[in-house]
């Protein structure tokens, strides 16, 4: 009887463990929204839409060479906290890839809500200095 139910439990286990490890891997797609501070205001970044938009082609941003993390910021740091042989800061990754895109899709007539303007990126109502 004890090894009738030991046998059975045990054929349990192995079913389960077995479901749980042999799950296709889950890929983990990031936040929805990113926010980025900025003194002109923040910026709303709409992350899920971009890959849908960019029929999710995620090589186009995080690129070549950043395979180990999905996270710029560990690479392309503030200006402030950027020295000396460091990759490129965000800002500059912004004004290049992202502008840059935006630039082009305007240009080309493909999208007419692309932001190139700063105010169409950072909402100056919430902007951190004063006169
Ligand atoms: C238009 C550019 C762009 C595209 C396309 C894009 N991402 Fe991102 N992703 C970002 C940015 C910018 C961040 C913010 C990273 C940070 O805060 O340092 C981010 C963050 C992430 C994060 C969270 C990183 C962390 O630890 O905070 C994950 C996961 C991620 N992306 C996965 C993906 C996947 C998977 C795809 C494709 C389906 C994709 N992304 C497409 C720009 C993009
Ligand atoms: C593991 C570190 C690392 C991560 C993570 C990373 N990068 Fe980079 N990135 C680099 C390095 C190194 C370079 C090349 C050196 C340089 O241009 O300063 C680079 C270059 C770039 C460039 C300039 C390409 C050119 O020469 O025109 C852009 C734009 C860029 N990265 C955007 C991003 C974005 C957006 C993310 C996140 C979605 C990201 N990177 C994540 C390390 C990283
Ligand atoms: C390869 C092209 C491409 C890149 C790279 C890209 N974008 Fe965009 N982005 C678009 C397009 C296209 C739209 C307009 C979507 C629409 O028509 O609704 C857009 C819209 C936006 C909007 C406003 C509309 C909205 O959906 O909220 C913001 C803000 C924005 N992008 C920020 C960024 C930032 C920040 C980066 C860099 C980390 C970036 N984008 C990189 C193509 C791109
Ligand atoms: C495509 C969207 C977009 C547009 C257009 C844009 N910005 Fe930004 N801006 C950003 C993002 C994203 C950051 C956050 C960068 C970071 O974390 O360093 C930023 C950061 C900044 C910062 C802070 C820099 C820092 O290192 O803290 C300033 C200042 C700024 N932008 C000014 C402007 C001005 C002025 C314009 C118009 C000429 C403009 N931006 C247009 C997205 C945009």
């Amino acid at each position: 009887m004890i090894t009738k139910l030991l046998t059975g439990a045990l054929i349990i286990c192995l079913f389960c463990s077995c479901s749980f490890f042999c799950r296709p891997a889950k890929i983990r797609t990031g936040p929805e929204v990113i926010t980025f501070e900025a003194d002109l205001g923040p910026v709303l970044f709409q992350h899920r839409k971009h890959q849908h938009e960019l029929k999710q082609n995620c090589v186009i941003c995080h690129h070549k060479g950043s395979e180990k993390t999905h996270a710029c910021r560990s690479c392309h740091k503030k200006k402030k906290d950027t020295v000396e042989g460091d990759p490129i800061c965000f800002f500059d990754v912004k004004m290049s890839l992202c502008r840059d895109c935006h630039q082009k899709e305007r240009d080309q007539e493909t999208s007419k809500k692309a932001p190139i303007h700063c105010n169409e990126c950072h909402d100056t109502k919430k902007i951190k200095w004063t006169k």
